[in-house]
């Protein structure tokens, strides 16, 4: 049978997630079903846990490879370390932020949200007088998403990480690290990060459907008194199948394992300092192209400005989401649309994961062609030319080829 909605050529695929996935991690997952107890999967997950530390920056993190989305991993993070009724601080600044608000009052914890308009980050002024006011420490951890998809906005952690210290105050720092590990620089040890967490399907390159989690000392510490209901996400019971050396507490998603050795080796090949900074060309790239087309960046300072999702403000009589399906439908060009409170008036471009600087050039060439077609005055080939002396410049030559 053919596709539903065949297109001819490939789909140029620039939603901020799920993403492109490479060749290599395709074929890695191309395989049978095999026997979870036999020697083969607790070998391999020997190695991908001990691998995995190395995308957190970690020496003496734990990290968990539950079959799950970043969702799961939300509830993970919090269920392990959090009692019902312990306050939280959690920074509302977006789409996806909201649903971790969301979640964490659900789950019955007390949340201080801290509220920042959308293209604005954190607020770091009203952190720093929460804990100032909390001598006693009734804050039992923060909760943070390094990178707001919704709007492209990325934290600061290492500032989050001061004003803990500064303030010498014990809470936990949970982080959503679901848009930027692996694309963006993310510290776990240096930062002092107490829970961090990532999905399978985003700068990873992997089919949606393993949520990892890594989990500090003080945070698997944390877990040992935690008293959240938890089951299918209990560290505990993952703990002793590590030590006996089985690694599964229940069936794993074999290829998908398969597909994440793929996807670690392609990373470490690049090296993953050299696959940051290529994020950081395609972010700077897609931001001077928004500037040449007249658009403003979602994103209110530069300081926030993501290198994997832009979020394009467009004038007031453009619908965002027409941008969206117009693309789809004449160029086979996949974008984000806005979400909640910037639905209409933001389309977002995803440039993480698997993907190079000519790949991006066709993804802006179509965005001109689809603003043209809905009635924007734009010049095109402007973001295009725009981008492209900048790629020019600063492009290195690829590093297996040297
Ligand atoms: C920053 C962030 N956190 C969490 C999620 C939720 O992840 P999932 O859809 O895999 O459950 C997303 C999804 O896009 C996200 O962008």
């Amino acid at each position: 049978m053919a596709d539903y909605a065949y297109g001819p050529g490939r789909n140029h695929l620039f939603v901020p997630g799920p993403v492109n996935i490479p060749d290599q991690v395709i074929r890695a997952m191309n395989r049978q079903n095999e026997d979870y107890r036999s020697p083969a999967v607790p070998a391999l997950t020997k190695t991908l846990l001990e691998d995995v530390k190395q995308i957190f920056k970690t020496t003496t993190g734990t990290p968990f490879l539950f079959p799950t989305t970043g969702t799961g991993a939300w509830e993970s993070a919090l269920t392990n370390t959090l009692s019902p009724g312990d306050r939280i601080v959690s920074f509302l600044i977006g789409q996806f932020s909201l649903l971790w608000i969301d979640q964490q009052q659900r789950l019955n914890f007390k949340v201080d949200v801290v509220e920042s308009d959308w293209g604005q980050g954190a607020d770091l002024a009203a952190l720093d007088y929460k804990l100032r006011g909390d001598p006693s420490h009734t804050i039992k951890a923060i909760c943070i998403v390094h990178n707001e998809t919704a709007t492209g906005v990325t934290n600061d952690l290492s500032a989050v990480r001061k004003l803990l210290d500064k303030h010498r105050h014990p809470a936990l720092l949970l982080v959503d690290g679901v848009s930027s590990i692996c694309a963006v620089d993310f510290r776990m040890d240096e930062w002092g990060v107490d829970v961090a967490l990532t999905g399978s399907q985003k700068a990873l390159s992997l089919p949606t459907g393993l949520g990892i989690v890594c989990a500090s000392p003080k945070a698997l510490e944390a877990s040992k008194t935690a008293k959240s209901v938890r089951v299918f996400f209990d560290w505990a019971d993952y703990l002793k199948f590590y030590k006996m050396g089985t690694y599964w507490p229940y069936t794993p998603s074999i290829q998908l394992l398969y597909g994440l050795r793929a996807a670690l080796d392609l990373i470490f090949e690049e090296g993953l300092d050299n696959v940051i900074k290529r994020h950081t060309r395609l972010g700077t790239a897609t931001r001077l192209a928004v500037e040449a087309w007249g658009l403003k960046n979602c994103t209110q300072k530069e300081e926030w400005f993501s290198d994997t999702v832009t979020a394009v403000v467009v004038p007031s009589y453009i619908d965002s989401s027409e941008i969206v399906k117009h693309a789809w439908k004449r160029y086979n060009l996949s974008l984000g649309l806005g979400l909640n409170k910037v639905a209409g008036k933001v389309f977002r471009i995803g440039h993480l994961g698997h993907l190079n600087e000519l790949q991006l050039l066709g993804c802006l060439s179509g965005v001109e062609m689809v603003l043209k077609d809905v009635g924007y005055p734009v010049k095109l080939g402007s973001g295009v030319a725009a981008a492209a002396a900048y790629l020019s410049n600063s492009t290195p030559l690829i590093p297996s080829r040297i």
